[in-house]
C-alpha cells in the first residue's frame, strides 16, 4: 500500500528514506498548472497557485502530483515548447518559486513529477535561433533535423511524413540572405523543431538537465512523447496519409524505434546515482501495450502511461481484455502496470462515456451529461482496485465534464488552426477548475481565466462538493483514503475474474491476508450480483434487493 508512514519525506529535507518501490501503487495527480490556481491575479495558474493549494491535495490523498511544463516558453503549446529547460518561465513564477514548491511539496508529505520534453525545443530555444541566424553550415543545425527540400528548388519538403497536429512535418527555413532555405523536421507545430538524437551534445545536454531537477529535488520526471526521439535512419516517406493515428498497430518510421532504448538506459544511470527512488514515467504511444512494456523494462523507465486502457470503451468485455494484456505485458518486465483514464490532451472520461464510443479522444459533443458522469464515477472505482499506480488528472475528481462549447477565438490549441490534425480540441479539457460556489474565475484566482469558465462550473466546485455525501469529491476522497487502509487494493499484479453475468466485470484482490472483491456493471440496466462480505465502497447507491445498478461499481470487503 502506499501510506503516509514515517518513510514519507520528511519536511524540507527533500525525499529522505522511502520505502522501495513507492511508486508501484501510488496514485500520482497531474496538475496542469496554467489551469489549476492563479497565485498573483493574472488569468493564468502558476506554481504559487500549486503551492497554496497543496494542503487540498494532501488530503485528497494522492501520493505524488505530476506538472505539466512550467520552463520558459513562447507558450505555441502550452509550455511543450520550452525556450530554456532551466527557468521557469514568468507568467508561472520564478526559479526560486519552483525551489519553494518542491520543498512544501515534500513537506506536504507528497512527492513531486516534473515533465521533460526531449523530443523537441521551442523554435525560442538558443540552439534553435543560432541553427537559424547563422544559416547553412552551422553546426547548430546538426542538433536538429535539417534537410534540403524535394523537387528542382527545393520547394518540396524532405519527406512525407505529417505532423500530429496535422500539415507537413516539415517547415522551410529562410536563409540569412532572405532567400528560401533548407527545411527543418517537427512532428508538433512548427514552432517545435525536432532535435536530432544521434548528436551526441542532445543526449549529453539532456544528461545535465536531469541532474540539475534532480539537484532541485524533484522526485521524477514524465518524459514527454518518449516514444518519439529516434528517427530511422534516412528518414524514409512512410508512403501513406494519415500517418499519425496512434495506437493503430502500425510501426512509423518517427515513433518507437529501438534506439530510444538506448537513450533511457543512459537516463536511468543518472537517475540512479540520485538516493530516494525516483522515477520516470513514459508518455510512450506504440502500436501495442506489448510494445510500451519495452520502455519499463528493469534498466530504462519506471513506468508507462497506459494509453490502451484510455481509449477502452465503457465496455466489460473489452475492459477485461485489455487489463488482461497490460498486467501480462508489464508482468513479463517486472514492471507495475499504470491506469489513466483522463489527461491534458484528451477529452475528459466524464465527456467521452457521456458519448457513444469509437468517437476518439477529441469530442465536441457534451453527450448525456448525467449518464457520463455517472459511468465515469464507476470507471474511476475500477482503474483504482486493480493492482499498480493510476494517475488522475485535476478535476476529474469533481467529476468536470469537458467544456465542449469554447469559443473558437479563446481556443489556444495549436492544432486546432491546423487542418486535420489529430488532436485539436484539447482547450476543452483544460478550462480552469472551479474552486468556489461563486466568485471571480470561481476560486481559480482574482484576475479572470485564460479559457472561460462554463457558468454554473461553481456548482461543481471543490467548495460545493466538500461534506457532501455521494458528491464526487467525497468519492475520489473515500476511495483513496481506502486505498491507503485496504492492502488488497493496488498491491500486486494480478486479478482474479469471478464469474459475472455479460456486462458485469468481477474480480476479486488478496493481499496481506486481506480480500476485495470488484464489481462494475457496464450496462444501462441493473443487474443480479452482489459482492461477499461488506459493501466498502460504490459509485453509486446500491439497492437492497442484491442488484448492481446500471453502470455501478462496488467493492466489497471481507476481513
Ligand atoms: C505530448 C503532450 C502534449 C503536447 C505534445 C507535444 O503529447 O502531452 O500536450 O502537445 O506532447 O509536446
Amino acid at each position: 500500500m502506499s501510506q503516509h508512514t514515517a518513510d514519507q519525506p520528511q519536511s524540507g529535507t527533500g525525499p529522505a528514506a522511502t520505502s522501495p518501490g513507492w511508486w508501484t501503487e501510488a496514485i500520482i495527480y497531474q496538475v496542469y498548472p496554467r489551469s489549476f490556481a492563479d497565485g498573483d491575479g493574472d488569468g493564468m495558474g502558476d506554481l504559487e497557485g500549486v503551492r497554496s493549494r497543496l494542503p487540498y491535495l494532501r488530503d485528497l490523498g494522492v501520493d505524488a502530483v505530476w506538472l505539466s511544463p512550467f520552463y520558459a516558453s513562447p507558450q505555441a503549446d502550452a509550455g511543450y515548447d520550452v525556450a530554456d529547460y532551466r527557468a521557469v518561465d514568468p507568467v508561472f513564477g520564478t526559479l526560486p518559486d519552483a525551489d519553494a514548491l518542491i520543498r512544501d511539496v515534500h513537506a506536504h508529505g507528497l512527492r513531486i513529477i516534473v515533465d521533460l520534453v526531449p523530443n523537441h525545443s521551442s523554435e525560442q530555444h538558443e540552439w534553435f535561433r543560432r541553427a537559424l541566424a547563422e544559416g547553412p553550415g552551422s553546426a547548430l543545425r546538426e542538433r536538429y533535423h535539417f534537410r534540403p527540400g524535394r523537387g528542382a528548388g527545393g520547394e518540396l519538403p524532405p519527406n512525407d511524413w505529417e505532423s500530429v497536429f496535422g500539415g507537413p512535418a516539415w517547415t522551410r527555413t529562410t536563409d540569412p540572405d532572405g532567400t528560401p532555405g533548407d527545411w527543418y523536421l517537427h512532428l508538433f507545430a512548427p514552432e517545435q523543431p525536432d532535435f536530432d538524437w544521434d548528436h551526441p551534445a542532445v543526449g549529453d545536454e539532456f544528461r545535465s538537465i536531469l541532474r540539475f531537477w534532480l539537484d532541485m529535488g524533484v522526485d521524477g520526471f514524465r518524459v514527454d512523447v518518449a516514444h518519439g526521439l529516434v528517427k530511422a535512419p534516412g528518414l524514409p516517406d512512410l508512403g501513406t496519409r494519415e500517418q499519425l493515428r496512434l495506437l493503430d498497430g502500425e510501426a512509423k518510421p518517427f515513433f518507437d524505434q529501438d534506439g530510444v532504448h538506448e537513450v533511457y538506459r543512459s537516463w536511468r544511470t543518472v537517475l540512479d546515482e540520485y538516493p530516494g527512488e525516483r522515477i520516470f514515467v513514459a508518455e510512450a504511444w506504440t502500436p501495442t501495450i506489448e510494445r510500451t512494456a519495452r520502455y519499463v523494462r528493469p534498466d530504462e523507465l519506471h513506468q508507462a502511461f497506459n494509453f490502451p486502457y484510455l481509449t477502452t470503451p465503457w465496455d466489460a468485455a473489452e475492459l477485461r481484455t485489455i487489463i488482461d494484456r497490460s498486467l501480462d505485458a508489464m508482468r513479463s518486465v517486472g514492471a507495475p502496470t499504470t491506469w489513466v483514464l483522463s489527461n491534458h490532451d484528451v477529452t475528459r472520461h466524464a465527456t467521452r462515456f457521456a458519448n457513444p464510443p469509437g468517437l476518439g479522444t477529441q469530442l465536441r459533443s457534451a453527450g448525456d451529461r448525467e449518464l457520463g458522469l455517472r459511468r465515469a464515477r464507476a470507471a474511476t472505482l475500477l482503474m483504482l482496485a486493480l493492482p499498480g499506480s493510476a494517475y488522475v488528472y485535476q478535476g476529474e475528481e469533481l467529476g468536470l465534464p469537458d467544456v465542449v462549447d469554447l469559443p473558437d477565438e479563446v481556443r489556444e490549441d495549436p492544432s486546432f488552426f491546423r487542418a486535420a490534425g489529430q488532436d485539436g480540441f484539447r482547450d476543452g479539457c483544460r478550462v480552469p477548475i472551479p474552486w468556489t460556489v461563486d466568485g471571480t474565475s470561481y476560486g481559480f484566482g482574482s484576475g479572470g481565466s485564460w479559457l472561460p469558465q462554463p457558468a454554473g462550473w461553481g456548482e461543481l466546485s471543490v467548495r460545493s462538493q466538500t461534506g457532501v455525501e455521494g458528491s464526487t469529491l467525497e468519492l475520489y476522497r473515500a476511495a483513496l483514503a481506502a486505498r491507503r487502509a485496504h492492502p488488497a487494493l493496488g498491491a500486486g499484479d494480478r486479478v482474479q475474474w469471478l464469474d459475472a453475468p455479460a456486462g458485469v466485470l468481477a474480480f476479486r484482490r488478496t493481499a496481506g491476508g486481506r480480500d476485495l472483491v470488484c464489481a462494475a456493471n457496464t450496462t444501462g440496466a441493473p443487474v443480479p450480483w452482489t459482492g461477499p462480505g461488506t459493501l466498502l465502497l460504490s459509485s453509486a447507491p446500491l439497492g437492497a434487493d442484491g442488484e448492481l445498478p446500471a453502470d455501478t461499481t462496488a467493492w466489497w470487503t471481507s476481513p
